[in-house]
């Protein structure tokens, strides 16, 4: 990423060095670069300008409401999944008539909210939520505007817990089942068809599967259409993937040109729902070296990030490439990067060559835009890290670091233990 380079020896997100953000607001912390993510939006604006797009960023991958802000300043849209993110979406002040909610479990509460801000559409993964959707439509005397979530049984060829779009899968509706799902849907009262969606997985890096499921969803439209439904939304998800050590995902471009056809044939307003490829590259977590230690079969440096604010090592033994914030000619050495958590899991890098830390330097787990902050916990009653937006040379904190008083939010001691 252009955004993340070295200037005088220090690394920099935009004209920011990372070492006066950390002097201000302390470590760990994540930096986001706003020039970054207008610039992975623009490229999708380009890739589908051929046809009616909307491009719904996918919440769960970087929720910040100044993340999802900078996306609808340039016209996008969300893809949501809780009512949680629903809040968020609409305090983001993203336009309703732009938000797709998926989820395979979405309760009635969480769809009526939905109803009631009048979402573009219900990405639906089940027959019984299609028949609850169908009750809180009623209650609110309108109809919900629907769309099957069908699972087109194609491997994405990615980790196993992020692959969504096979038949084992808990997600969508099988694409043998989904004509006569279709009709179930199209005869409930307070139900309006008005699309389809379907999502692979993430991280993919051909664009082969894309095609393959697209080819797949294309064939399917028509059977629809001979079945009169009107599919005119045509979500055809998220999970482009991105450069986090040597993979060579294809560029957005690439898999546009490689859809587009299917696409335009189709006629439909297309809508997306892009998470990581818009928002991983362009954040980092800057941490800092608490300890080194040097051990009679590893080398470990410890820093004050660990699981709780980048859980993707430790759960799916993802990379990330990390980057020592001040650049200067040393030795390297081979170590573990792990964190005060106590949890042998906790690492953010194993067996990594490293430039020689000392305590007290600051380290950049770069590629931490997305899945980073929203998988973030509190184990081991640690604040969460303070998140910082950069324009230029300036930036803004977008959410505070937590407090020890946060961490006590919401709970209390009854009376009954007060007493003595
Ligand atoms: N749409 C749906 C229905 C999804 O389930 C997802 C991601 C997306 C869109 C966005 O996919 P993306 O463009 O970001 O690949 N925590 C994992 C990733 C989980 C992805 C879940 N669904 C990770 O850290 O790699």
């Amino acid at each position: 990423m252009q955004e993340f380079k070295i200037k005088n020896s220090v690394l920099h997100c935009e004209d920011v060095s990372l070492a006066a953000i950390a002097e201000k607001v302390g470590t760990p912390f994540f930096a986001y670069s706003h020039a970054a993510l207008c610039d992975r939006i623009r490229a999708y604006k380009t890739a589908f300008a051929e046809v009616p797009h909307l491009i719904a960023f996918a919440v769960k991958a970087n929720g910040n409401i100044a993340v999802l802000k900078t996306f609808a300043n340039e016209g996008g849209g969300a893809d949501i999944v809780s009512g949680g993110e629903l809040h968020r979406a609409l305090a983001a002040g993203i336009d309703p008539k732009k938000l797709v909610f998926a989820g395979v479990g979405k309760t009635k509460r969480e769809m009526a909210a939905a109803l009631h801000a009048d979402i573009l559409m219900f990405n639906i993964e089940s027959s019984q939520e299609l028949t609850a959707l169908d009750e809180v439509a009623k209650a609110q005397g309108v109809k919900a505007p629907v769309a099957l979530r069908v699972n087109p049984n194609v491997n994405p060829n990615t980790h196993p817990y992020i692959s969504t779009g096979l038949k084992k899968s808990k997600f969508g509706i099988e694409i043998t089942k989904a004509v006569s799902e279709y009709q179930v849907a199209a005869r409930l009262p307070n139900i309006e068809v008005i699309g389809i969606h379907s999502h692979i997985g993430s991280q993919l890096t051909e664009v082969k599967p894309f095609v393959d499921a697209l080819a797949l969803i294309a064939k399917l439209i028509e059977a629809l259409r001979a079945e009169n439904m009107d599919i005119r939304h045509w979500d055809i998800g998220g999970g482009l993937g991105i450069t986090y050590d040597e993979e060579s995902p294809p560029l957005v471009k690439e898999m546009a040109d490689a859809i587009m056809p299917l696409l335009k044939k189709s006629g439909c307003h297309i809508i997306m729902e892009p998470g990581r490829s818009l928002a991983g590259n362009a954040g980092v977590l800057v941490t800092r070296v608490i300890y080194t230690k040097e051990g009679v079969a590893k080398n470990f440096v410890v820093v004050d990030a660990g699981m709780t604010d980048l859980i993707r090592p430790s759960l799916y033994q993802a990379y990330h490439a990390i980057r020592p914030v001040s650049e200067n000619k040393r030795d390297e050495m081979v170590v573990d990067v792990v964190g005060p958590i106590c949890e042998s899991g906790d690492f953010l890098a194993q067996d990594r060559s490293l430039p020689k830390m000392t305590p007290g330097e600051l380290l950049a787990v770069m590629s931490a835009g997305a899945y980073a902050f929203t998988m973030s916990s509190n184990y081991n009653a640690r604040p969460r890290p303070v998140e910082v937006l950069v324009h230029g040379s300036d930036f803004d904190v977008i959410r505070k670091r937590e407090t020890m008083d946060d961490l006590l939010l919401g709970e209390q001691i009854p009376d009954i233990l007060l007493k003595s």
